[in-house]
């Protein structure tokens, strides 16, 4: 039974985690083992397993990639209640823990741990307590939870038996028929579960587990957050619907919706190996990840929209009185994070009527920036680790200026230094190239520039609301962009034997347009030259020529018109074009050779949707090449050398 849970959480390994954990019933008790010891956690807890109480017929285990609270043992699943009895393994974000914490907290539950999850153990000790089974009162409980989870809870008072649910975050089942007798005992399954395979910046890993063992029918239940953990004991799964919750007791296993209701799950057979699994099926981890923005892009926003259209933000340690006297933001980044950053510039300036500059974080230091007390100092990084931005951050601590981080990585080193921090919750992203974490930074910082307007006064609550309602549907937008990759990859392929690209954009599009030919660069090895297009005249547009490839972004942001006149000026030069543009743009369809179609949103918002086929298109022409596109070379994910 252990091996079950920790190789499956071994299988879930490539997400990348912090610290993992196991429960195990022992009697009438549970025996609980956690580690965090970052990459070495599940060595660690390995170990640790061996002092195991022997003959165990159900567990839970769970590999964290924290989203709410530091990397630490007592934040590391599964939680418990205060009986110590019930165990909580989670992936996902509650919403509304700060409500239920208070609810806990003046009800005189001790919390122990920094995490939303260990809130799930407490409310479902509440129900137990009213003489509900543990599937009641799981079910109660998540009637209280607002957010996203896949979970997995036992209590020894209902031995051999594991109750899961979700919502958002994925979750399956396997079996595993045993040959031969069933094996005795009260054999049962035992979950585990996981989280989005993707999410937060820090997000609960996976989990998994197996029972042990064989109830009447000869066989055991197992659940987990993904496909791989199982699937070195079974091909056949079963999906567990958002709003389900699964009972899984010795050689039984029942599904209900939340009100209790009984549903037929539906069956899934899996041929993929463990490797495509991990992949999810895609080709690459680049695919799979640039498929899994919308949710990066939700996930990023779960919990950020307060009541009366207030904005909340991670580990605030700059009052808002401080903020309302910021009178200058600088936003410092490398690479793909200073993009997103330069997408800022426009969204802070556009909202929050403050003042923003953008510098790439390599240069920041070394120029005698001017900040003060007053001054805020926005820190991009996906792994919150990068040196250059790190020592950017430094420097703005040196004049007192405030630092906030928008990092990927829960408690990573600029998370810790920094005033404050916002969280993308894009997951952990293993190609080397930034795509998923890349827009949910834009996300981030698009709220963050809300939620300066807001205190400044400069927005109305209403319009806060309004403008929360376009983000909210951007995972959709995106998701309509990405079901376009065939299109892309057809027009990729028409450029198959070019060498030498120009990427022009303006206004909010030319950061577009300088992540497009950065990507090309990063992924296909291809010469690809990002510009404001108003400038081309001062100089670039002397090497355009019959045949030279200009990519635009022109979809209908403030300057289009404008836009279109520079692009005007490359074709009666003789370049092929290739437009982003929206969706029934006929005008803008007719100035161009190929269209890359995507849907429109709020112009501010419109990187997050236009960079999509850009990353698409450089994604095909990089396969098309025959690259490696998760490991371009040359080039590291996390660049902890200045
Ligand atoms: C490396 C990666 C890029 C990333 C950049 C900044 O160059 O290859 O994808 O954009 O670092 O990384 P950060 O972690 O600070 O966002």
């Amino acid at each position: 039974m252990l091996d079950v849970l920790l190789d499956g959480l071994a299988s879930l390994e490539y997400r990348g985690y912090d610290s993992a954990g196991i429960a195990v019933e022992a009697g009438e008790d549970l025996w609980r083992a956690r580690a965090a010891t970052g990459t070495r956690s599940l060595d660690d807890l390995r170990k640790l397993a061996s002092a195991a109480p022997a003959g165990v017929f159900a567990g839970i285990g769970h590999t964290r990639w924290a989203t709410h609270g530091a990397p630490v043992e007592a934040n590391a699943h599964p939680h418990l209640d205060c009986t110590g009895t019930v165990a909580v393994v989670h992936n996902g974000i509650i919403e509304n823990c700060r409500e239920l914490s208070e609810m806990l907290l003046g009800e005189g539950h001790d919390l122990i741990s920094e995490t939303d999850t260990e809130l799930l153990a407490h409310l479902v000790e509440r129900e137990l307590a009213t003489g509900a089974s543990l599937a009641d009162a799981l079910r109660a409980t998540l009637r209280q939870v607002e957010g996203a989870f896949a979970l997995a809870v036992m209590w020894p008072g209902e031995p051999g038996t594991i109750v899961a649910a979700r919502r958002v975050s994925p979750l399956v089942l396997g079996r595993v028929d045993i040959a031969g007798p069933p094996t005795a005992g009260p054999g049962t399954a035992g979950p585990g579960t996981a989280g989005p395979p993707t999410a937060g910046p820090g997000t609960a890993g996976p989990g998994t587990a197996g029972p042990p063992t064989a109830g009447p029918e000869g066989c055991q239940w197992m659940l987990a957050s993904d496909v791989p953990a199982l699937l070195g004991r079974t091909r056949t799964f079963w999906v567990i619907e958002d709003d389900q919750l699964a009972e899984l007791r010795a050689g039984s296993m029942r599904v209900t919706t939340l009100a209790g209701k009984d549903v037929e799950p539906s069956e899934l057979h899996v041929e993929w190996d463990v490797e495509a699994a991990q992949k999810g099926g895609f080709d690459d981890f680049m695919s799979k990840e640039m498929h899994e923005q919308p949710r990066a892009i939700a996930d990023t926003l779960l919990g950020r929209a307060l009541p009366g259209g207030l904005l909340a933000l991670d580990q605030m340690r700059i009052s808002d009185e401080e903020l309302r006297e910021v009178d200058k933001v600088v936003v410092v980044a490398c690479g793909s994070s200073y993009h997103a950053g330069l997408v800022a510039k426009f969204a802070i300036e556009h909202w929050a009527r403050l003042p923003a500059e953008i510098d790439i974080a390599s240069e920041f230091r070394y120029r005698d920036p001017i900040l003060d007390r007053r001054t805020l100092v926005v820190g991009v990084s996906q792994s919150g680790e990068t040196v250059d931005t790190l020592q950017a951050m430094r420097e703005a601590r040196r004049w007192d200026a405030k630092v906030l981080v928008i990092s990927n990585v829960v408690d990573s080193s600029m998370a810790r230094e920094a005033d404050g921090v916002l969280y993308t919750r894009a997951g952990p992203e293993i190609g080397v190239a930034a795509t998923k974490t890349h827009l949910a930074q834009i996300v981030a910082l698009e709220v963050l520039a809300l939620y300066l307007a807001q205190l400044r006064g400069i927005i109305y609550p209403t319009e806060v609301e309004r403008l929360l309602d376009d983000i909210a549907r951007l995972p959709e937008l995106v998701q309509l962009a990405l079901d376009r990759s065939d299109s892309v990859r057809a027009v990729a392929a028409k450029y198959a034997a070019t060498r030498d690209f120009f990427f022009l954009g303006r206004n909010v599009g030319f950061p577009v347009a300088l992540e497009g030919a950065l990507k090309l660069k990063e992924l296909a090895y291809l010469r690809a030259e990002g510009y404001p297009a108003g400038e081309l005249k001062h100089g670039p547009i002397a090497l355009i020529e019959p045949g030279t490839v200009v990519v635009g972004v022109a979809t209908r942001t403030r300057l289009w018109e404008k836009m279109m006149g520079n692009i005007a000026e490359v074709r009666s030069r003789g370049a092929t074009v290739v437009l982003v543009a929206n969706d029934g743009d006929d005008q803008a369809g007719s100035e161009a050779d190929d269209v890359l179609w995507v849907p429109a949103t709020h112009p501010v918002l419109a990187p997050v949707v236009d960079v999509v086929p850009l990353q698409l298109f450089a994604y095909h022409l990089a396969r098309r090449h025959g690259h490696d596109v998760d490991r371009p070379r040359n080039l590291a994910k996390t660049v902890t050398v200045e």
